[in-house]
């Protein structure tokens, strides 16, 4: 708290308005007791100007391109982390001593098998069901099966329950792919590391030896690294609300994966790989740019431009890097990185994109690399859920905590009819 205070005029009236401090960042108005003092709401939909609660976990500037968790870049914990290890860094705070990160492994990969039963109730689903809709459905399910962690005021339970879901989420997600091609599921294979198991899951069968590539591994875990947690976006705010009711930790998590799916938020992936297979090759370019600039027309570029980045998205640059790693290691090309790539630089060149701060969003390279290890693109937003499990559990956590955690309850600027009597049926 500091001692600077706003000053509010309504009328011929003063209301001083606390300004609180972070560590970094903007400051905040604390409008907490606006309505008590003035029968006023502010008036702020999607967000923008409003901070929606305290986190110590991961830090944006938008401005000039910074992403921190915890303090640490994420092109530092790109380059020289883990998943795992970033995993316990949002859990705890600090990141872990060689025997934290191997007891925190052991606990995570201890639980990456899922109830058996789970089993039977993807069966349920259709063959050609989307796996973000698949992914709802059993997430949304895991309180049904794990009932002994759903005890959100006991510390315990909100552990267990992290746990389980960090380490489920990558057999649900293999799972989902099995289904669709229609393989069976694999076990996991807990001698191998949370991304190598994963890989193994997705794209190994029982006839056979599966061999991790090493590069892929990295590349994937990279990938990981980079969805982790990104501050207080649509589906981790989506994650807090739902829990601020007390609502169990898996159907908040549920939640969160709904709202990931949008084609504004995480399905932007999917949507931008399938807009580059649209564009094709580099003479169709401009026809796409000009869409994305009428007004008259709804097409947006997808993996480009951000709510809070005004500058290059800092994973974005992480990700074109891991592109030319994977084609190199796997020996593949694709000319939709060219297109990419000269996409990006006509955009970064354009009036109207430099005008409104347009630059390539995480979305835009992750698709390329993805289907180059050989993902369909409809696995690619469950792939940023798998990740971004992590960041809501631990968001998720750190509301539990706070003593002075409330529900969540906007309220709303009314513009319905006034109150009118009730019209009996024959006489309307
Ligand atoms: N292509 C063309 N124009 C765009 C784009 C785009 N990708 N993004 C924004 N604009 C334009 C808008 O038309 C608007 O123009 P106007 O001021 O003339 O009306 C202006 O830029 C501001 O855009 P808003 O939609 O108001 O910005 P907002 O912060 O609400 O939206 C969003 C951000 C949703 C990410 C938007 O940029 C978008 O739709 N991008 C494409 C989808 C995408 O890549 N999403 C992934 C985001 S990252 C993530 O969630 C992991």
């Amino acid at each position: 708290m500091s001692d600077k205070q706003a000053m509010l005029t309504i009328g011929d009236r003063e209301l001083p308005l606390p300004i609180l401090e972070g560590t970094t960042g903007p400051d905040v108005v604390d409008i907490r007791k606006l309505y008590n003092q003035s029968g006023m709401f502010t008036y702020d939909p999607g967000y923008t100007s409003t901070a929606s609660c305290e986190s110590a976990l991961t830090y944006i500037d938008g401005e000039n391109g910074v992403l921190l968790h915890r303090g640490y870049p994420i092109r530092q914990l790109a380059e020289h982390s883990s998943f795992m290890e970033v995993s316990y860094l949002l859990l705890n705070g600090e990141l872990p001593s060689a025997d934290e990160l191997d007891e925190f492994t052991r606990t995570i990969t201890r639980h990456t098998m899922l109830h058996e039963q789970l089993a039977t109730f993807y069966r349920g689903f259709r063959r050609d069901g989307h796996p973000m809709a698949i992914m709802c459905g059993v997430v949304g399910a895991l309180s049904a099966f794990y009932h002994d962690s759903t005890d959100i005021s006991d510390p315990d339970h909100r552990r267990i329950s992290s746990h389980r879901l960090i380490a489920k989420m990558p057999t649900i997600a293999a799972m989902a792919y099995k289904y669709s091609v229609g393989q069976p599921f694999l076990y996991p294979d807990n001698s191998l590391s949370y991304t190598a198991n994963f890989l193994r899951m997705t794209f190994g069968v029982p006839s056979e030896a599966y061999e991790v590539h090493p590069a892929v591994e990295r590349a994937l875990d990279r990938i990981f690294i980079l969805h982790a947690d990104h501050e207080q976006n649509a589906s981790t705010s989506t994650v807090r609300l739902a829990g601020s009711s007390g609502a169990n930790p898996f159907a908040c998590i549920a939640a969160g994966i709904a709202c990931l799916w949008g084609p504004a938020h995480g399905g932007a992936n999917e949507a931008a790989l399938n807009m580059l297979r649209e564009i094709g090759t580099p003479d169709r370019i401009q026809h796409y740019i000009d869409r994305a600039k009428d007004k008259n027309d709804p097409f947006r570029l997808m993996g480009f431009g951000h709510r809070v980045y005004k500058n290059y998205d800092p994973r974005a640059i992480v990700m074109q890097k891991t592109v030319r790693e994977v084609f190199d290691a796997l020996k593949v090309d694709d000319p939709l990185f060219e297109t990419a790539l000269r996409l990006e630089e006509i955009a970064l060149h354009d009036d109207y994109f430099i005008e409104k701060k347009l630059f390539p969003n995480v979305d835009f390279y992750s698709g390329i690399i993805l289907s180059a290890i050989g993902f369909p693109t409809t696995m690619f937003t469950a792939l940023f859920a798998l990740a971004r499990t992590v960041g809501w559990v631990a968001q998720w956590n750190e509301m539990i905590s706070d003593p002075g955690q409330k529900i969540g309850r906007p309220r709303q600027l009314y513009t319905g009819p006034t109150q009118r009597d009730y019209v009996p049926l024959d006489q309307r």
